[in-house]
Order: C-alpha cells, then structure tokens, then sequence
C-alpha cells in the first residue's frame, strides 16, 4: 500500500505562524510563501480569514494572497471558518482552495470556532456551497482525531463520522488532524482504517503534530494504510492557539528526509526548503526544531 509519490501540503505559513505572538511582517510572509515554492512544494497554506481579534497574527491574509507571484499549477489554500471570510478571501484576490476546518471533539470545537459541531457543518454546508459554485477547490480540516485537550479520548468512529460529513459536503480532501501531537502508530492506524471504511483513503491527509515527538512514527504507519498527502510545516513550527501544550507541526524537512530514503517522490528540494526554514527562523528569532535541518547545517559547517 505504500504511495510511490507523497504530495505534501505546506502549512508552516499558516498553521506555522498563526501560534506565533510577535507578528511577522508581511514581507517575510511572502518571501517565506515564495522560497516554499521555489524548493517544490505544490501546495503552500497562505492564509486563514478568521476573527483578527481571535488570531491576530492571520490579520493580514488578504494583503499576503494579494501580493504573493503565483506559479501555474500551484495551489495556495487559506482557511476559511463561514461566509464572512468566504466573501473576505474572495474579495482580496484569486482563491484556488479553501479549507474549512472542524473537530471531532465538542469541546474544541466550541473554543476554536465558537459553535458546536453541528452549528459548524451548518456554516460549512453555506460555504462549501459557494465554493464549489466558484469552482473552488474544498479541503476539510477534522482537529483532534487522536486525541482532545479537553475531553481527552476521542474514539475512531468519532473521527469517521466527522470525516464522511466533511466528506458528503464535496471535500476533495479531509486532512486527519492530531492536533495536540498524542497519537502512537497503532492508535493512528486504528483511527485511519475506521476512516478510511467510509471515505476513499484516497481523498485522506495526515495532519500530525509533533509535540509527544510520534509524528513520523505515526505518519510511517499510516503511509502503508495508503496515505499519499502530507500536510507539514517548515522546520516544524506551528500549533493551535486554542489547544494548550500543542507544539508544531511535523517538520517539512524531517519528513521529506524520511520519504527520501523510502525512495517515495515528492518534488522536494531538502536543501532549499531547510534553507527557508532557516530564514523564517531567523525572524522568529529561535532556532530550527526540525533534526534533519539541525543535521544538514552541522553538516556543511564540518
Ligand atoms: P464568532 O465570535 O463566533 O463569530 O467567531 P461571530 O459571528 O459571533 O462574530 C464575532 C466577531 O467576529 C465579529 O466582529 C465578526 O465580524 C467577526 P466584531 O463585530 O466583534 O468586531 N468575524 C470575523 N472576522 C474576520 N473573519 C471572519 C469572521 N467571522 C466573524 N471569518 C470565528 C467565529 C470562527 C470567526 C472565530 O471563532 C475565530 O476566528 N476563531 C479562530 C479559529 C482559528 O483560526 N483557529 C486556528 C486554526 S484551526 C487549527 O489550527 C487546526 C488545524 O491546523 C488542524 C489541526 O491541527 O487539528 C487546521
Ligand atoms: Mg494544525
């Protein structure tokens, strides 16, 4: 079941810095935007129309789509939670995919969105409506599949009829979210094969945090369930501002290593993309997370 090619989607731009208190210039967006997909990432997360007063670092997400050079035949998706930011994204430049984005716990999805799981699939069905009427690309988003920092346990089945509704919607993808990083393999092929019973693994993603340090473990298992998406961040930045102790994002450079030596293409660049990592760091003033860029930079200065 293994894929020969793996497309990973980046969301250090989004899910990366949207945790981040010091806000980034937009500048350093852009250029972050742009050496993504200059080291061959397809498919970068630019953005998220959310309540600037809820994520204010995402505030400038119209002037960024605005302002990024596009290439042919990449996509840049933003998060989009109702029709206000619907309307937001589309008025502030050309949209290729929007993501709207739910839970598979009650609890987080009243602290991330406001709404309860059903009032949330009510605002999706409006939005994912005018998406697909604008010939927008629709990916859903389910936080929490492994596990919930609030109620803890979140069984399988809880994650499968999440994902069939995202499904059912017209999602073309519906990416898995551990967003607090507590899965271990066995519990991401559980939850991956109940999924997977219902929605083609086909139309899956692996959106995996790295906090408990699994995420590749987690994403080596469930890649031989036939999981062929990806979703990391440049040198593993990111997290939920409203999932406390969640730590980033699988870094891009840590899994484009591991594919490498799985012989599975992706179209990545390990250099340049460790290279936008560093620079990106540099502005956050902090040091790459990610050991296989830790590992690269030891390299060429010995
Ligand atoms: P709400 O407060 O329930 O909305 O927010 P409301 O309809 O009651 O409106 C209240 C205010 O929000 C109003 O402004 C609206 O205009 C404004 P006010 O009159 O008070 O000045 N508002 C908006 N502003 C801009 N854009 C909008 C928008 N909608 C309303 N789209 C809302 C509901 C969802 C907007 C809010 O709860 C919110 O922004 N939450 C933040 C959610 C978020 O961005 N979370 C992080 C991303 S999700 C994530 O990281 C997980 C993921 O990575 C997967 C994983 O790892 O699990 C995807
Ligand atoms: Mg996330």
């Amino acid at each position: 079941m293994i894929p020969k090619s793996v497309r990973i989607v980046e969301v250090g731009p989004r899910d990366g810095l949207q945790n981040e208190a010091k806000l980034v210039p937009i500048a350093a967006k852009i250029h972050l935007i742009e050496s993504l997909v200059e080291a061959g990432l397809s498919v970068v997360e630019t953005g998220a129309f959310v309540s600037p007063k809820w994520v204010p670092q995402m505030a400038d997400s119209g002037d960024v789509i605005a302002k990024i050079r596009r290439h042919p035949g990449i996509r840049y998706p933003v998060l989009v939670p109702n029709m206000q930011g619907f309307k937001a994204a589309v008025a502030a430049g050309p949209i290729d995919e929007i993501a709207i984005f739910g839970a598979a716990s009650e609890t987080f999805s009243q602290r991330n969105i406001n709404c309860s799981i059903d009032e949330s699939f009510e605002r999706f069905a409006e939005v994912a409506k005018a998406a697909i009427a604008k010939n927008i690309r629709l990916r859903g988003y389910i936080s929490c599949v492994l596990g919930c920092p609030y109620e803890g346990y979140i069984s399988p089945s809880q994650v499968a009829e999440v994902a069939v509704r995202f499904f059912d919607l017209g999602c073309a993808e519906i990416s898995l979210g551990d967003t607090i990083g507590v899965g271990t393999p066995l519990k991401a092929i559980a939850m991956v094969e109940a999924v997977a019973k219902l929605v083609p693994v086909s139309h899956l993603a692996a959106h995996f945090h790295d906090t408990w340090g699994q995420a590749l473990a987690n994403l080596y298992a469930v890649l031989n369930l036939g999981i062929s998406v990806i979703d990391s961040s440049v040198s593993g930045l990111g997290g939920c501002p409203y999932a406390p102790g969640a730590a980033g994002n699988v870094a891009t450079e840590d899994v484009v290593y591991m594919l490498q030596g799985m012989n599975i293409e992706t179209g990545v660049d390990l250099a340049k993309v460790a290279a936008a990592g560093r620079e990106i760091c540099q502005v956050l003033g902090r040091t790459p997370v990610s050991r296989t860029a830790q590992a690269l930079k030891s390299r060429v200065e010995n």
